[in-house]
């Protein structure tokens, strides 16, 4: 097969149910769009924890309690713009400390380095450009403590059991007494939730649309899109926002480098993504089944949000 993605369409839209991945929305224009989405009243989560980490960064170092140089190593940072904050609280208050962040793609890294450098001339940055867990591999071996971030509440794509691995395999790449700062969105009144992804501006449709333009660019595919429509719940009972795409029509699909053409029914749906939302037992749950102690839960002032704080 010609890449993973070109595989990955393949797989989901093969399924009885068919499904893309959402990891897939962030393309140089995905990535744009999803600005604007944090950029929307409507979706608290972002001013959220650019609270949390505005107003809460001293706290957050004190609950580290580390005594030497320490590393933050962050799991795709995106724009950096809320880590900014605990970074500029760190190097001002004169700590000792390699900031390292993790992405998959150099372009985005390589923005983040060039902004964080203006900004923070101070901060002793070495930007990776990579796979998670293989840049990890080097945290295990490192001979300072690290804090490990995952924000933004990025952890809501996976379904509970593949939050469980994902952090299960972290804890494997970390030393003791290293921490972990993961960021949650949690459950709150349901018309809030719902508000932030069905939003009435249109900009998380065109955010899931976007995803069948890159599908026509990429892999030489036909999709009009104005054939496809978008829809989003919450159950508030699971804490599970789930994103679809919606066939308006029976159509066909030509996919160029699949060499394969996909149907679609009439009202036929595509998920395209889970965001989940936690509450505080669930979030219990998942540190003590992937042995972390928790050791701290950061809210807003709305607790919409925790960046909760884990010691391995
Ligand atoms: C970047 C995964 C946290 O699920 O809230 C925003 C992505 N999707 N609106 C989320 C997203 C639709 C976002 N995360």
């Amino acid at each position: 097969m010609i890449n993973s993605f070109a595989e990955d369409v393949q797989q989901g839209l093969s399924a009885p149910q068919k499904f893309l991945k959402s990891k897939y929305f962030y393309d140089d224009n995905g990535s744009r769009i999803f600005q604007e989405i944090m950029a929307m009243p409507e979706y608290y989560l972002t001013d959220a924890e650019f609270e949390i980490l505005s107003l809460q960064s001293k706290q957050i170092y004190e609950a580290l309690n580390f005594d030497r140089p320490f590393n933050i190593v962050e799991l795709g940072p995106g724009d950096g713009f809320k880590t900014f904050k605990l970074l500029e609280y760190l190097v001002n208050a004169g700590k000792e400390f390699f900031y390292v962040p993790i992405d998959i793609s150099q372009e985005a890294i390589d923005a983040l380095t060039k902004r964080l450098k203006e900004k923070l001339p101070d901060l002793n940055i070495k930007p990776q450009v990579g796979d998670y867990f293989e840049e990890l591999k080097k945290n295990i071996v490192s001979q300072y403590p690290s804090l490990l971030l995952l924000l933004g509440g990025n952890i809501g794509n996976y379904p509970k059991d593949r939050a469980m691995e994902l952090l299960g395999l972290f804890n494997e790449h970390m030393k003791l007494q290293d921490k972990l700062l993961v960021g949650f969105d949690l459950k709150k009144n349901p018309l809030v939730i719902k508000n932030a992804y069905d939003d009435p501006h249109g900009i998380t449709k065109r955010f899931n649309l976007n995803l069948l333009l890159r599908i026509n660019r990429e892999l030489e595919a036909d999709f009009k899109i104005d054939d496809f429509d978008f829809y989003c719940h919450y159950d508030p009972m699971s804490g599970e926002v789930r994103s679809y795409l919606v066939s308006l029509r029976n159509q066909s699909v030509k996919i160029g480098v699949l060499d394969r053409v996909f149907d679609f029914g009439y009202g036929e749906v595509i998920w395209t993504e889970l965001s989940k939302k936690y509450d505080f037992e669930e979030i219990g749950e998942l540190a003590d089944c992937t042995y972390f102690k928790l050791l701290n839960n950061f809210l807003d002032c709305k607790h919409y949000f925790t960046d909760t704080l884990w010691e391995k």
